[in-house]
Parts: C-alpha cells; sequence; structure tokens
C-alpha cells in the first residue's frame, strides 16, 4: 500500500509498543522504569516518523491521543443502566444494611465476603472498548442517558486506547471514576487565579468542567485519571466475584488501584471506615465515603437491585467537614519567601474526625472580603488539603463591640514595613534576614524533597532561629555537639543522630541542592534540568543567562531567575560558606562521560530526520564523548548535526558560523 521502508515501521512499532508498555508501568502501576524526559523523546521521535509516513499512524498510537474538537456534546444511552448506590451515614446504618439484606434472602448469614472501595469524588464514567479498542466513553448522566466525552478520555493517559493481552472480550463496559489529584487541583487553580479567572470550587468540579469541554486539547494541561471498578455489559469475561473482576480488569491494562480491603464481617469493615475517616487526607485525591460492596457475583444476583440503586452495595458517608466555632485571635505567618499570611486561631472543634483550632485567612484580601473579625462565629471547612480554612463568618451571632481586622503595615517578626507587588494579593516582609524568612529557608532546605535530614522538624528550626543560633541556612552545618545539646528535648542520642543525618545531607545530589536552596522558580524538576546540564555549583555560578536558557525545559522567566539569584553576592557568599562547611553536592550518577571524548565541552544540536539512529540515541552518543546536547542555535552553540530536511536551524547556525556535520560526519567523529 505504502512505501514505508520495513525499519521504519518496525521502529514505530517498537516504539509504540515501547510508549504503551511505559504508560501502563507509569499511570496505572506506578511504577515507571523510565524518565519523564526519555518518554517525551520517544514520544517525539514516534511524532516525527509518524510525520514523514504518515501510512504509520494507528488510531490507537500514542500520538493519537488529542484529537480535533467537537462542534457539541452528544447524548449516548447506556446499554445497561448506570445505577447509583444507597447511603449510609454511619457504622450503625451500615450493620442495619447488612441485616436488611439477610432478612431479604431470610437468611442467618450471607455467604460472602466484603469489599470496601474508597469512594472516590469525581465523575463516574464509562468506557466501551470493542474488540479491544476504545470506541466510546460517556459520563452516567441521569443513569440511562449519558454525554459523549471520547474525545476527552481518550486524552487521560491512564485509559488505555487499547486493551492489553492477546484475546480481548469482543465488548466490554467499563464503569469507574474520572478524578483530579489534589495536587493537580490545586496547582491549576492557582494557574487560574493567577489569569485573573474564577477557580473552580473543587477536584469534581474542574473534572466534569474538563470533561465537557469541546475541545481535548485543553485537556492535556487538566491531568485527569480514571479509576475502574465495575461493568456494564460485558461480552468475553465472566467474573465471579468483585476481587476476580478487579483482577481481570487490572489484567487489561485498566486502572484500578482501589486501596481494596476484602473482610468476612462488618466489625472489621466499620473498623475500615474508621481508619479512613482519619486517613483520607493523606489520599491523593478525594474521597467521600467507604463504599462496601457484596464480593459474591452470584449472591449478588439473589439480592438484586431496587429501582436506582442495587441491593448489594452501600456507601458509608463521611462525616460533614464543616463545623462553627469562634475565632479567639488573629495572628499573622511569615513564610519563606516572605509572605504574610493571616492565621485564625480558634477555639478548639471536632471538623470530620478531626480536632481544628487554626484555620488559615489566606491573605488580607480574604480577611477583608469575609469580614472577619476577633470574637466572631464561623464556619471552619476541611476540604481535600490539611490546612483547615474559614469559610464564612456567622454575621447574626457577632458580639457587640468588634472591630474589623487591621492587616499589619510591618513585619511581625522583624518590623520592617511591608510590601505589596502591583496587582499581587501577597504582602510581604521584603527583609531578607528576617528571623521568620530565615526559618522558613532552613525548613525547606532540610525537608523531604532537599536535602532530607532526618530529625530536623520544625520546631528544631524554630529554636534554633529563636536562640540566634543560626545567621543563615549554611549555618545549619556548622552546629556543635554541644550546641544541638544546648536545645530542649535534644538528647545524647537524638543529637548523634541529626549529626550523623547532616554528614549524609552534605553530599547530596546537586539537583537536590538546588532546590533547597529555595531560589524562586526551581523546584524539584527544574532543579534537575540544571543539575543534569551543569557540573557543579561553580558552573551555575558562571553561567550566562543565555546559557541556562539553552538547557532543554528552562524558559526565559526562568533562566533569568536563576541567573539572577547566582550574581547576588549575598547568595554567593552563602554558597562559598556551605562549601567551607563541607556541603559538596553530588552529581546524579549517569553513563560514564569521556572527558577526552570526540565532544568533551561542547554542545551539540541536532535537526531534521537521522537515518542511522534515533535522536536519542544519538543525543546519549554526544553525552557520553563529553558534549552537551542544546534545544536551540544561538552563538553557544559548537557543532550542528543535520539530518534529512533540515529546518530553518540549518540557515541561522551557517549565518553564525557554526561547525555543521552531516549524520555521516557526525558518525565517524564518535567512531
Ligand atoms: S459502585 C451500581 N464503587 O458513587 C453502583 N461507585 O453514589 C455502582 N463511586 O455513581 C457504583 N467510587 O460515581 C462504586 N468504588 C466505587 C465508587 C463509586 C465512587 C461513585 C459512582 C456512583 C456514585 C454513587
Amino acid at each position: 500500500m505504502s512505501a514505508v521502508p520495513d525499519e521504519i515501521r518496525e521502529r514505530a512499532e517498537r516504539l509504540r509498543a515501547e510508549l504503551v508498555d511505559h504508560n501502563y508501568r507509569y499511570y496505572v502501576l506506578s511504577r515507571p522504569t523510565v524518565s519523564d524526559v526519555e518518554y517525551d523523546r520517544m514520544l517525539r521521535e514516534l511524532e516525527r516518523l509518524e510525520e514523514a509516513h504518515p501510512a504509520l499512524v494507528t488510531p490507537e498510537s500514542p500520538t493519537q491521543r488529542v484529537g480535533a474538537p467537537v462542534d457539541t456534546i452528544a447524548k449516548i444511552e447506556h446499554a445497561v443502566p448506570m445505577l447509583s448506590l444507597g447511603n449510609a451515614f454511619d457504622e450503625e446504618e451500615l450493620r442495619e444494611w447488612e441485616e436488611s439484606l439477610r432478612n431479604h434472602l431470610k437468611v442467618e448469614a450471607l455467604e460472602t465476603e466484603f469489599v470496601g472501595e474508597p469512594k472516590l469524588d469525581g465523575v463516574s464514567v464509562e468506557l466501551v472498548y470493542e474488540d479491544g479498542r476504545l470506541v466510546e466513553a460517556s459520563t452516567r448522566g441521569d443513569g440511562r442517558v449519558g454525554e459523549e466525552i471520547t474525545h476527552n478520555v481518550r486524552t487521560i493517559r491512564s485509559v488505555p486506547l487499547e486493551l492489553r493481552g492477546k484475546s480481548p472480550p469482543k465488548r466490554l463496559e467499563v464503569r469507574g471514576e474520572a478524578i483530579m489529584s489534589k495536587a493537580a487541583f490545586e496547582r491549576l487553580n492557582r494557574r487560574l487565579v493567577e489569569r485573573g479567572e474564577e477557580p473552580y470550587a473543587n477536584p469534581r468540579n474542574l473534572t466534569s468542567g474538563t470533561l465537557k469541554q469541546l475541545d481535548p486539547s485543553l485537556s492535556r494541561e487538566r491531568p485527569l485519571d480514571v479509576f475502574c471498578y465495575g461493568i456494564g455489559r460485558a461480552e468475553g469475561i465472566a467474573p465471579r466475584s468483585q476481587r476476580e473482576l478487579l483482577g481481570l480488569l487490572g489484567e487489561l491494562g485498566l486502572h484500578t488501584n482501589l486501596e481494596l480491603t476484602v473482610f468476612g464481617d462488618l466489625d472489621a469493615m466499620a473498623a475500615r471506615y474508621r481508619d479512613l475517616v482519619v486517613t483520607r487526607d493523606e489520599l491523593p485525591y478525594e474521597i467521600d465515603g467507604l463504599v462496601v460492596k457484596v464480593d459474591d457475583f452470584p449472591l449478588r444476583e439473589r439480592l438484586g437491585t431496587r429501582s436506582r440503586s442495587p441491593r448489594w452495595a452501600v456507601a458509608v458517608k463521611f462525616p460533614a467537614r464543616q463545623a462553627t466555632t469562634t475565632v479567639e485571635e488573629i495572628k499573622v505567618q511569615v513564610g519563606r519567601l516572605g509572605t504574610l499570611t493571616p492565621v485564625a486561631h480558634l477555639a478548639p472543634v471536632e471538623v470530620g474526625g478531626v480536632t481544628v483550632s487554626r484555620a488559615t485567612l489566606h491573605n488580607a484580601d480574604q480577611i477583608e472580603r469575609l469580614d472577619v473579625r476577633v470574637g466572631d462565629t464561623v464556619f471552619v471547612e476541611r476540604a481535600g488539603d490539611v490546612i483547615p480554612k474559614v469559610v464564612a463568618v456567622v454575621k447574626e451571632k457577632r458580639p457587640r463591640g468588634t472591630r474589623p481586622y487591621r492587616f499589619p503595615d510591618a513585619c511581625p517578626i522583624c518590623g520592617a514595613a511591608v510590601e505589596r507587588g502591583e496587582g499581587e494579593v501577597a504582602v510581604r516582609c521584603p527583609n531578607r534576614d528576617c528571623r521568620a524568612r530565615l526559618a522558613g529557608r532552613i525548613e525547606h532546605l532540610v525537608s523531604r524533597g532537599a536535602l532530607d535530614v532526618d530529625g530536623f522538624g520544625k520546631k528544631l528550626v524554630e529554636q534554633l532561629v529563636d536562640r540566634e543560633m543560626v545567621d543563615d541556612v549554611a549555618d545549619v552545618f556548622r552546629l556543635s555537639r554541644d550546641e544541638l545539646l544546648s536545645l530542649d528535648r535534644m538528647g545524647e542520642k537524638s543529637v548523634d543522630n541529626l549529626l550523623a543525618a547532616l554528614e549524609v545531607a552534605r553530599t547530596r545530589p546537586l539537583a537536590r541542592v538546588l532546590f533547597g536552596l529555595g531560589i524562586p522558580h526551581v523546584g524539584e524538576t527544574v532543579g534537575e534540568l540544571l543539575a543534569d546540564h551543569f557540573d557543579s555549583l561553580d558552573d551555575l555560578v558562571a553561567a550566562s543567562e543565555e546559557e541556562m536558557e539553552d538547557v532543554k525545559g528552562i524558559g526565559p522567566e526562568v533562566a533569568r531567575s536563576v541567573h539572577a539569584w547566582f550574581q547576588d553576592e549575598g547568595h554567593r557568599d552563602l554558597l562559598a560558606k556551605l562549601a567551607r562547611l563541607g556541603v559538596r553536592p553530588v552529581r546524579a550518577a549517569r553513563p560514564a562521560v569521556d572527558a577526552d571524548g570526540a565532544f568533551a565541552g561542547r554542545s551539540v544540536l541536532f535537526t531534521g530526520t537521522l537515518e542511522e539512529m534515533t535522536r536519542s540515541e544519538a543525543e546519549a552518543k554526544v553525552k557520553a564523548a563529553g558534549g552537551k546536547i542544546l534545544k536551540s542555535v544561538s552563538k553557544n552553540l559548537d557543532v550542528l548535526v543535520v539530518g534529512e530536511k533540515p529546518g530553518s536551524k540549518l540557515k541561522k547556525a551557517q549565518e553564525l558560523g557554526i561547525e555543521v556535520l552531516t549524520e555521516e560526519e557526525f558518525r565517524e567523529r564518535i567512531g
């Protein structure tokens, strides 16, 4: 049919199989075996091959997840209605449910185990697979008719476009819950607010809004996930229990990781419920109850359904997450970047199973909007995040004589006049030496993702700062055994452990150190990109803004910020001090680099399609030969290697007088 050379077809097939497999490992098993960078590289290579040879494209290719926008959202009738669940509101009602089952069947005991699954607080969806291919996806709608959202569901990377295994079922309707993780929700909402748009109230609303967009390309920045827990019509599989069903769905490559528990009796299930009430916040996504199901499918058949919900399952809902209490005081905290955050100190109250005595008021605007005053009765809410917040004031209960809260003009810690940037909500303490900011910086440096110093908690940092035992973050490494012993709650054993942990922290990978320094815009990922490119802190200090911008994945804003940070004299002194105190970041393990290699110390860029090797293979060879890869043509580039159909890069490189190699010449150099 087409003239795609065999080796290109084979390469595309191999890439596709590998990408699908990595996707599965990453999103379904949560056990990735390649880095994101490597994954993207393979995806780009496949995209290029498919672009050059359109005959290679299949609808299930990992490159085809984002399709064209749709004009309208169509209605779809479910082959088997999607039922809802009956509710129970406490353990007592859970037991009543089981009793009602026994009564219904007129038996003494039920011959089954029970499975407990978290009740995911998302949008319930149905995925239809025919001969293993995803052909349709829809929302539950009213249970009978839902909305077609295939175009958006295809973009969800935990949803396979093709089921795994040799003989997929003829037709399979899978049911599950589409959700957005709390972390992604917060990140997105922050971005919406930055753009001056209205934030979403919760992850469920954002998930629902995302699934109903007409343009699937908008889903790219709104990562969703689907957890599967049931089936509608299924031809070709016949599981006999919930456990077996989840096992089968998992084998087909569907995401079923539901934190399942299986118990023979309801006492154990009640204990699981109590446990979830307190631990739900530790899950990365929102849940609003525990779904208890009869495990045995033949028994489910016998129990049957009522009009809208099956008898064999019940949703045990969690207690409300709002409560009212009074504000005793409003205090302002100062973070590492100087941001002032007002916090309401409350009369202790139980909210959804946890005692709360503090709640955030976010910022000055929020206090003004709510008009929160000391003495007020307020609603506090614990949402998915662990920090409770004040959501409303009960004005009717306001005592006489209260006064509107006045946000401080000076930093409550160091007294410096506070600042508020044009158009910003945050009020900041501008004093870099402010003790509160120092404490925040130390906490960040020793935190898990950074130097990860075991046993270096908040209380310890507070003491060090309050007693003026540290002037900067480097001083953490200067503390003597005696000094540490003089602190509260620090016995010989904890001091020795802490000193040992600090010793280990002196040689953390460069990426973690960069993150730990608290450079604006440098999160864990940017830290890794920088560390991967530059050999040491010294190299970073010496690097120009352009050189930083040349690093793949680093944009101009980040480059400017990092460059400015390293140019600052105070920061340079800090780095020198850290070095004196023995902090020597190490390079992450990576393939052996040849210092005398063909590209030692030189920067290389590839353009056009290579014939004999893939782009990633070629880039790896350059790195092994001591070279670096750049992402664009600039005066920092030493060598441009051109494959077939080079673009504008070649012209630009020629204009700048940069050395240009053909693929053959490149191979010769590498040897
Ligand atoms: S089973 C026939 N399992 O809860 C009943 N539902 O209130 C099928 N939900 O519409 C539902 N997590 O959207 C089931 N582990 C889970 C669930 C779950 C969340 C949702 C689902 C359903 C709603 C019912």
